[in-house]
């Protein structure tokens, strides 16, 4: 089996069998020799901008503040204690992007985001646990973690981030640029830098069943098909004019249990939900894009390559794009595949493609969801 360098040479099935939601894994000098992607001043300059979210975490005389980007102003740098968290910076930067699909052994669909963390002597966001697996990579300076199996996982109350009341330190690893720590989900943590630093944190995304339900009926309201209208002709003369009647909810409760999914409506809407980007994600359109004709060309010579800030996945004949979904036929599905596993395809690919799909590459051309050139 193909062992994976990021993962120290153990192969990713070992990894998912052994270490995957169940136990912590330190690997020293995954990427040797790492050196941050981002300067401190690229980072805030991200930080600034609007679409980019970001936090900046203060713990000034012990107590301990947040405040939601884009950062207007930050603290000196001279400053101790404080720590500025930048999210999605895979959708802004090609290495940062990079990196991210380094974890592509594990399925975009749980894949996140790279978020980077620039933090001066002792900053950090306090003894916590995350519900995600997370994949802590040390980039710049160094940076203490403690660690713990506690179940004690309860937090203090009335602060503005989650701070855990009893953190108990079972183990702790200072960590080196190039260094990784892996934590499962609800694994209580603190890392705190020693000098300035920057952690590189790789999450996954496990939507709540509660938020999968609530999306799923809004996705079905869409897609539900129950003709008739309520009609009563053997309706009685009624004695309590403002109770519901018994036959009324009978018949609606009837007509409502006929209300059906099947695991073709699951595929669907997983794939449409999970496809689409976040609310703060805005596409680069070309402002002079080429036309139909002219784009394929183009793209039979260069190929052509998905936007870091698109998501693409498939399930069978549905393929899923930024939100939207639509099925293609058996030869277009095979190259839609490959442009959604490779992120992108070479032009040579593209003399199969119907009519149909060379549209679709147009539109989402045209879109800034995809470019030319591999
Ligand atoms: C950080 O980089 O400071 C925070 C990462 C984490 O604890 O999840
Ligand atoms: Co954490």
């Amino acid at each position: 089996m193909k062992t994976h360098s990021i993962l120290g040479g153990m192969t990713p099935q070992k990894f998912l069998r052994d270490y995957w939601h169940k136990k912590p894994l330190l690997i020293r000098q995954a990427i040797p020799g790492f050196q941050p992607i981002l300067s401190r001043d690229d980072l805030c300059a991200l930080a600034a901008k609007d679409d980019v979210e970001s936090r900046l975490i203060t713990h000034f005389k012990g107590k301990w503040q947040m405040q939601s980007g884009p950062a207007q102003a930050l603290p000196s740098f001279d400053q101790k204690g404080w720590t500025m968290l930048v999210q999605g910076v895979n959708l802004h930067d090609d290495a940062a992007d990079a990196l991210l699909q380094q974890f592509r052994f594990i399925p975009d669909a749980r894949l996140d985001d790279l978020m980077i963390s620039y933090a001066t002597d002792g900053g950090g966001v306090g003894p916590h646990f995350d519900s995600y697996d997370v994949f802590l990579l040390q980039a710049h300076g160094r940076r203490r973690w403690s660690i713990s199996a506690q179940q004690d996982l309860s937090l203090q109350e009335g602060m503005p981030l989650k701070i855990l009341k009893n953190f108990q330190t079972e183990e702790e690893y200072v960590l080196e640029p190039g260094d990784m720590l892996y934590l499962p989900p609800h694994y209580a943590h603190d890392g705190i830098a020693e000098g300035e630093c920057m952690t590189y944190s790789i999450g996954f995304r496990a939507p709540s069943y509660q938020e999968l339900g609530e999306a799923f009926l809004q996705f079905m309201a869409d897609t539900i098909d129950l003709p008739g209208r309520y009609a009563d002709p053997e309706l009685a003369v009624s004695r309590r004019p403002a109770e519901i009647g018994n036959a009324m909810l009978e018949q609606v409760a009837f007509e409502l249990d006929k209300v059906r999914f099947t695991s073709e409506d699951v595929a669907v809407f997983l794939g449409e939900y999970l496809s689409e980007p976040k609310p703060n994600v805005f596409f680069d359109r070309s402002a002079r894009p080429l036309n139909l004709t002219r784009f394929i060309a183009s793209a039979q010579k260069r190929g052509i390559k998905l936007s870091r800030k698109t998501r693409m996945l498939y399930k069978g004949k549905h393929i899923f794009i930024n939100g939207e979904s639509f099925t293609a036929n058996a030869s277009d599905r095979k190259l839609l595949a490959a442009l959604a596993d490779d992120r992108g395809l070479e032009g040579a690919q593209l003399t199969t493609a119907s009519e149909d799909m060379k549209e679709a590459l147009h539109l989402w051309y045209t879109d800034g969801w995809l470019v030319l050139g591999r």
